[in-house]
């Protein structure tokens, strides 16, 4: 019976344990205002277009993002799809890059010219046809996103043995998604709590798992200068990389959500049609 109630006594204190251990592990990132985030919710294209240029001029230096190839970024949906319009001042045919507010011509990614410099910028390896060699030539549309590292030998070298892992996916694969992007980025600073050991070569960030993270502080002021003249501030900054994730994490998100209100309106007027030629063809029938 005393062994009992002892044993009783002693999950009681563990379950009460339980938490405070919970919480050394990771603070829980602050969940933030996203476009996306409501269940029809469509992203802040200007802003995924900033968070590439993040991508870019910053993390591309670490990380990959090998499941995205640079054509995703002009797909429909996509924060440089490009479409074809006429000013209605001139009547001249331009080119327009973002959503498609009003209406145009959808230009296919690989003649996309936005995406044509955004890859152009990088270079890949390929095999020579006739002499087989491996030679370097400029990244086209259809190539995957270039990577700073040859493999993760190269990148653990590289980083004081850390690996930076691809980003392709990662909204998805850490709880918290965008929220905890942005929380990472934003979290560095804050002095680790008495009688935490440091661990050197690492960096205090109460949102990483173990609190120590091996990436140093990114978003420092004015990192990026924004060609859309947006604020260069790290919470900006860090935004809008975050929006960009989760776009690249599942690019056909948008599109998908639309066709989902399309097929439902047209259940929506299947089933008042079927419903009136119901009442139709029964009218006067006594049932
Ligand atoms: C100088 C190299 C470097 C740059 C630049 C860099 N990172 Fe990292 N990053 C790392 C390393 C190394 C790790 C692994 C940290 C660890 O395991 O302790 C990491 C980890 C991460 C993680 C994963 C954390 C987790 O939960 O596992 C995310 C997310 C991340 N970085 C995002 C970014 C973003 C976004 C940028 C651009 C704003 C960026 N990084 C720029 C080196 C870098």
């Amino acid at each position: 019976m005393r062994r009992g109630m002892l044993l009783i006594l002693a999950a009681f204190c563990c379950s009460l344990a339980a938490p405070a251990l919970a919480a050394s592990e990771a603070r829980h990132p602050h969940p933030q205002a996203w476009s996306f985030a409501k269940p029809l919710g469509t992203f802040d294209q200007a802003s995924v277009q900033r968070g590439y240029q993040v991508y870019e001029e910053v993390c591309s230096a670490c990380h990959s993002l090998s499941a995205l190839s640079y054509r995703n970024l002009g797909d429909k949906g996509g924060p440089f799809a490009a479409y074809r319009a006429k000013n209605h001042e001139t009547g001249a045919e331009e080119v327009r890059i973002g959503p498609s507010a009003h209406g145009g011509k959808f230009i296919s990614p690989n003649d996309n010219p936005a995406v044509k410099a955004i890859a152009a910028k990088f270079d890949v390896s390929e095999i020579d046809g006739t002499t087989g060699d491996i030679v370097q030539r400029p990244a086209r549309p259809a190539d995957r996103f270039a990577s700073p590292f040859v493999n993760e030998a190269a990148a653990r070298a590289a980083n004081g043995g850390a690996y930076p892992p691809d980003l392709s996916v990662i909204t998805r694969a850490r709880h918290g998604g965008a929220d905890y992007i942005y929380a990472l980025l934003t979290g560095y600073g804050e002095a680790p709590p008495p009688g935490v050991e440091e661990v050197p070569g690492k960096h205090y960030n109460p949102y990483f798992r173990g609190g120590w993270v091996a990436m140093a502080p990114q978003l420092t002021p004015d990192r990026v200068s924004f060609t859309d003249g947006s604020p260069s501030t790290p919470d900006q900054m860090a935004r809008d990389v975050a929006s960009f994730l989760e776009w690249a994490g599942d690019p056909k998100a948008e599109l998908r959500k639309k066709m989902g209100v399309a097929v439902l309106g047209y259940l929506l007027a299947l089933t008042l049609l079927l419903f009136f030629a119901y009442r139709q063809i029964w009218r006067g029938e006594k049932h």
